[in-house]
């Protein structure tokens, strides 16, 4: 076990390798030195050409393949991390598709199916798999804490305004009904963790350019899209749960 020191907190960033997961993974390792990430990806070549890029910060990091729509690499993972370091105190569950990665598919059944491969199924079984190591860091000691990257775009709150600055994108809705999914998957577990003091939120990274919306020039920049989740990621026992937030304040979900 444990390439790892044992006082460290082990975190794991799905999708990291690229956009606003490495952003995540950067702020993380160049933060928090009792942390050791494990930059999730699908290609483990990317992952470290990645985690290469990372060198000159202080803190600790190493690629770990996840395919999040596959329960074999799910399993492999989990066992690898369950085998490395025994625990893990935050699991991250940030990769996620939009709709240009789905464009190319024959129809909005397809599409639609992609999108919740990914942003829902996966997400979902990725969490699961995770909750045994999660209860190993909390018999620990630790305060586990799961932060879901959701969008505001998956809110039932900002899709009926009609004030709210994408109601004219309402037409996305493959891509907004797997992020309001998603926040359910998040609301569920925080309220089925809460009494045992787990911090489980979820948040949206607003919109940042990425590989995600082809680098959309109106995008902001993506190193902020990282802050709120790595807030969250980094909360003690004193810390909320149960919220969907943004870097500004409160989500309605
Ligand atoms: N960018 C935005 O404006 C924005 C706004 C709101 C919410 N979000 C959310 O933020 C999260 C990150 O998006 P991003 O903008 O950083 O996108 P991105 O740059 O395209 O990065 C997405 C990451 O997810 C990985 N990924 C895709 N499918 C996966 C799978 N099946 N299993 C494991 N990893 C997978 C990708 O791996 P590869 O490199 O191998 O493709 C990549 O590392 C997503 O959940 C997205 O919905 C983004």
């Amino acid at each position: 076990m444990a390439d790892t020191p044992a006082a460290k907190q082990v975190v794991l960033v799905t999708g990291s390798n690229q956009g606003i997961g490495f952003e995540i993974v950067k702020k993380l390792v160049a933060e928090q030195p009792t942390y050791h990430v494990l930059l999730g990806c699908r290609s483990l070549s990317r992952g470290v050409e990645a985690v290469s890029k990372l060198e000159k910060l202080a803190g600790s990091v190493a690629p770990v393949v996840v395919d999040i729509t596959s329960d074999e690499s799910i399993a492999a993972c989990v066992a690898q991390i369950e085998r490395e370091h025994g625990k893990l105190d935050v699991l991250i569950n940030n990769a996620g598709i939009g709709r240009h990665a789905v464009e190319e598919l024959p129809s909005l059944r397809a599409k639609m199916a992609a999108l919740f491969d990914v942003n829902v199924f996966g997400t979902l079984v990725m969490t699961d798999a995770a909750m045994p190591l999660l209860q190993k860091a909390a018999d620990q000691g630790s305060v586990p804490r799961i932060v879901f990257i959701t969008s505001e775009m998956g809110s039932l709150g900002n899709t009926l305004n009609p004030s709210w600055k994408y109601y004219q994108h309402n037409t996305s809705i493959p891509y907004k009904s797997s992020k309001a999914a998603a926040n359910m998957i998040g609301a569920c577990y925080s309220t089925l963790f809460e009494k045992q003091g787990w911090k489980i939120n979820c948040c949206c990274p607003g919109l940042r350019k990425t590989a995600f919306n082809n680098h959309l020039s109106v995008a902001m920049d993506v190193e902020e899209g990282a802050v709120r989740a790595v807030y969250l990621a980094t909360l003690d026992g004193n810390g909320p749960t149960g919220t969907f937030t943004n870097i500004d304040g409160t989500e309605p979900w």
